[in-house]
């Protein structure tokens, strides 16, 4: 096939990285003929399997695209701003807001005194204040809100909140790490702690052993469109709230219990957010509550939009994370027993950090068959920022100590990591359950690395960098190859359910909604495709609403990378019912068998007789045929024990590989990203292109939490990086030169709509080999070094010059002590002092 027509290649593989025109015509031409279609589009559904635009592309790129912020205000708007708490944990003593009400501009100040209802936003465990109250748990909670003609007045008096005039405080001790809380046994929930089989005993048994710890920084969302909502009272107290949300459902709920009421008060709509990636599941709630609060009390309409520094200082973000680990192996690197202990920094309140902790420890296993293995994962109380969901919701913070762990192996045995990676997959058939009692019935871990190994060239490239590097003193190229296992559903079985609400007008346009929300990533792309294909209409024929409280009810959020699995199925079910009962007229109307009747091309056909979709629409009307329906979808299979911490969480898996080759200077500790070759199964695309654009977003995002995304609080709790200027996502110059992005061709083994599988989050585990190049590089510079590279993530060019520091210190000593370092009878040269040995890899 010519790979210029392909779209399941991502148009810089296809046109090569500078014809940026000749890729857009090749998406064009894509759907135009029919030459260029992909293998899975049928003839009757034009609109499955095309990589047609983003539903928005056009508005997000001229600027029209309505964001709540953009929302033409009412008359009588006023704006809303947060004081801020100084403290990490403090006692309130006094609180005297005289000065802020006498501030230009401030129509009044709200504290927690003023919430009729409940002041309490926690999505799960009730322990999320909207407005604190009495203490205050990190530096940056919200203290009081002040309400005032323009958002800069309401800004600045809200600033007052620094002043030790408004608010006194009496100072309690902070636990601010991971570590730290841990030592005092400080949790959000209670441990969580799964053993299949007898690790300890297998790890001393086995001839290798290794011990080590490791470090992972946190995330910011840094969502282009920061939190904001926009508050509406209604008659009959009534509240409608526009909220950049990924779950409206939460938004409405959390509104009704601030304000005491009960949920039909409250409508909570979003037609899309400018970003989202966990940041927005939970923690659009403060926002929402505070605006619907002062609406209530003002009985004016009240926007709260964040600016960038407190959205920082106010919101959770993706948990970082510290590791012990220990595991024994054969001498092909195939692991025997392996312990590890994930300890997360959940910050101050619950949030969803039981639900992020569960899925780290569905995922420590990633790509491997683990015979005999203990996980603890342990959510940390800390006086910080609440941490939260963030693309991969704990799975990346599992699975990357997992891929830490493998490549250590592989250097002590002198092996490539490829290798030890290949001895410990899942097999097909046997070694196939995962430590949770979960079968892996649909691996193509094998064959998908083979197909990555043969395009990315990874063995001859391997041996070339070893010659290369032997003749390049200061810098160093490394490549790693790292593989994906993701699980699919929410841990929580009863989430993984949704609604469709379909409509079809006398005309034959369409109007769809559903309870999943849009925040870049397409969904209301693939819900319309589903739609349309189901009637056999072009695309333009099928509108997607905003997502409403009111039009469906009781759905889960945008999460978990379940929105097109969900929704899509919720929608199909909607739009196959009026089908049907289309299906049925057409018969009676022109014979034939109802069965037999075809949806194509705009068209209807029946008994030979062709009609335009919309003429029997008409007719369907006249004959007083419902044209509109509601959809539902419940995902089949899951379950889950969360005594057992056992059960089949997943309704399937998402797989990917990726091979990245970075050079790195080893004076300066800078780097940088050469070639990428990334191969992801998107199941049966619904479409291409926007799978395409989730997988490289997905890539390149997990690449800045791994390399130069580093948050840093201050010894007193303050977040110091709290702005662009300070901390520093990727940009596209970031992106490699050569960057080959293309999907696996395979089919869900279950029946998902059209047998796509869910990629939203998934691709985000594939940055993982960026990482583990850059230990490769290292490794390179310290040929003779006695362990692997100690490099923490984010591997920003400080934490690159310590390893390499490390590591040449290291060096050194064993060179001195001689040969001491040489493997033990029975036992590797990192765990000479047996199984439960000195950490090695202390970053
Ligand atoms: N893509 C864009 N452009 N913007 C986003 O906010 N969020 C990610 C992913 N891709 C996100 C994104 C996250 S965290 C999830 S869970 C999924 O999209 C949610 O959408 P889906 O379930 O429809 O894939
Ligand atoms: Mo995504 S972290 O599940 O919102």
């Amino acid at each position: 096939m010519n790979p210029r027509s392909d779209p399941f290649i991502a148009p810089a593989a296809r046109s090569g990285p500078d014809s940026t025109q000749d890729a857009a015509a090749a998406n064009t031409s894509a759907h135009m003929s029919a030459d260029t279609s992909p293998p899975h589009a049928a003839a009757d559904a034009a609109a499955i399997g095309v990589p047609l635009p983003h539903e928005s592309a056009a508005l997000h790129v001229s600027g029209e695209a309505t964001y709540t912020d953009d929302i033409p205000e009412l008359h009588g708007t006023l704006h809303a701003a947060l004081g801020l708490s100084r403290h990490a944990h403090a006692r309130i003593v006094s609180l005297d807001l005289t000065a802020v009400k006498h501030a230009p501009g401030v129509i009044a100040v709200f504290t927690a005194a003023d919430i009729p209802g409940e002041n309490n936003c926690g999505p799960v465990v009730h322990d999320d204040p909207i407005l604190a109250d009495g203490e205050v748990l990190y530096l940056g909670q919200p203290v009081f809100v002040v309400i005032a003609t323009s958002h800069d007045l309401a800004r600045r008096a809200a600033a007052l909140a620094t002043s030790e005039d408004v608010v006194r405080y009496e100072p309690l001790e902070a636990v601010l790490t991971a570590s730290d809380a841990k030592a005092r046994q400080q949790f959000v929930i209670p441990p969580l702690h799964l053993t299949r089989g007898t690790p300890a005993d297998r790890i001393a048994a086995a001839p290798h052993r290794l011990a080590g710890t490791f470090e992972v920084g946190g995330q910011e969302q840094f969502y282009l469109e920061g939190q904001i909502a926009y508050a509406l009272p209604k008659e009959m107290d009534g509240m409608h709230v526009y909220s950049s949300t990924q779950h409206p459902t939460e938004m409405q709920l959390v509104v009704a219990h601030m304000l005491g009421w009960p949920a039909h008060n409250v409508v909570c709509e979003c037609r899309r957010m400018g970003g989202g990636f966990g940041g927005k599941e939970s923690q659009s709630a403060i926002f929402a509550c505070i605006a619907a609060l002062a609406a209530h009390r003002l009985q004016r309409p009240i926007k709260l939009r964040a600016d960038r520094d407190d959205d920082f200082m106010i919101t959770g973000k993706r948990h970082d994370a510290v590791y012990a680990y220990e595991a024994g192996f054969d001498e092909h690197g195939r692991i025997l027993g392996v312990r590890v202990e994930i300890a997360l920094r959940a910050g101050f309140s619950a949030d969803l950090s039981g639900a992020v902790a569960t899925r780290a420890l569905c995922h420590f296993d990633n790509a491997y068959y683990l015979s005999d293995v203990e996980i603890v994962s342990l959510a940390c109380k800390t006086n910080t920022q609440s941490n939260t969901a963030f693309r991969g919701f704990g799975g990346p913070q599992g699975a990357l100590v997992m891929e830490v762990l493998i490549d250590s192996i592989a250097r002590e045995l002198g092996l490539d990591p490829l290798d030890v990676r290949r001895a410990n997959f899942y097999g097909v058939g046997e070694r196939d359950v995962t430590p949770y009692g979960q079968r892996v019935e649909d691996n193509i871990l094998e064959p998908l690395v083979d197909e990555l190994l043969a395009s990315s060239d990874y063995r001859a490239r391997r041996t070339a960098l070893a010659t290369l590097n032997a003749r390049s003193p200061v810098l160093k190229r490394g490549i790693a190859l790292t593989p994906v296992k993701f699980g699919i559903s929410f841990n929580v079985p009863f989430l993984n359910q949704a609604g469709a609400l379909v409509h079809v007008y006398r005309d034959g346009s369409v109007l769809v909604n559903h309870g999943g929300t849009e925040m870049g990533q397409g969904l209301n792309t693939k819900v319309a495709q589903v739609v349309a294909s189901e009637f056999g209409l072009p695309l333009s024929r099928v509108r997607v609403t905003a997502t409403d409280t009111s039009k469906v009810a009781n759905t889960s959020a945008t999460a978990a990378s379940t929105g097109s699995d969900l929704n899509g199925k919720a929608a199909e079910d909607a739009a196959r019912k009026i089908r049907e009962r289309l299906a049925a007229l057409a018969a009676r109307l022109l014979g034939g068998d109802a069965r037999h009747v075809t949806f194509a091309g705009g068209t209807v056909q029946s008994n030979g007789t062709v009609w335009p979709f919309a003429q029997l629409v008409n007719a369907a009307y006249l004959a007083r045929v419902q044209l509109w329906s509601d959809g539902f979808y419940a995902t089949p299979k899951v379950h889950w024990d969360s005594n057992t911490l056992t059960g089949h969480p997943f309704y399937y898996f998402a797989y990917g590989a990726a091979v990245s080759e970075v050079v790195i200077d080893t004076l300066t500790g800078e780097w940088k990203l050469l070639r990428a070759d990334l191969l992801h199964d998107a199941g049966r695309s619904i479409n291409p292109a926007i799978d395409l654009g989730q997988i490289e977003g997905g890539f390149i995002q997990g690449m800045g939490w791994l390399t130069t995304e580093e948050l840093w609080w201050s010894r007193d709790g303050r977040l110091m990086t709290h702005a662009p200027s300070t901390y520093k996502i990727p940009a596209v110059s970031d992106t490699p030169a050569a960057f080959n992005v293309r999907l696996y061709r395979t089919d869900n083994v279950e029946p998902t709509v059209f047998r796509s599988k869910a990629v939203g989050e998934p691709p985000l585990l594939l940055s993982f080999s960026v990482l583990l190049a850059i230990r490769d590089a290292i490794a390179a510079a310290v040929p003779d070094a006695r362990h692997a590279p100690p490099l923490r993530a984010p591997a920003t060019p400080e934490a690159i010059l310590d390893a390499l520091d490390t590591l040449r210190a290291d060096t050194t000593v064993a060179a001195r002590e001689g040969p001491s370092c040489a493997p033990n009878e029975g036992s590797s040269r990192d765990s000479g002092e047996g199984p439960v040995a000195k950490p090695t890899e202390t970053a």
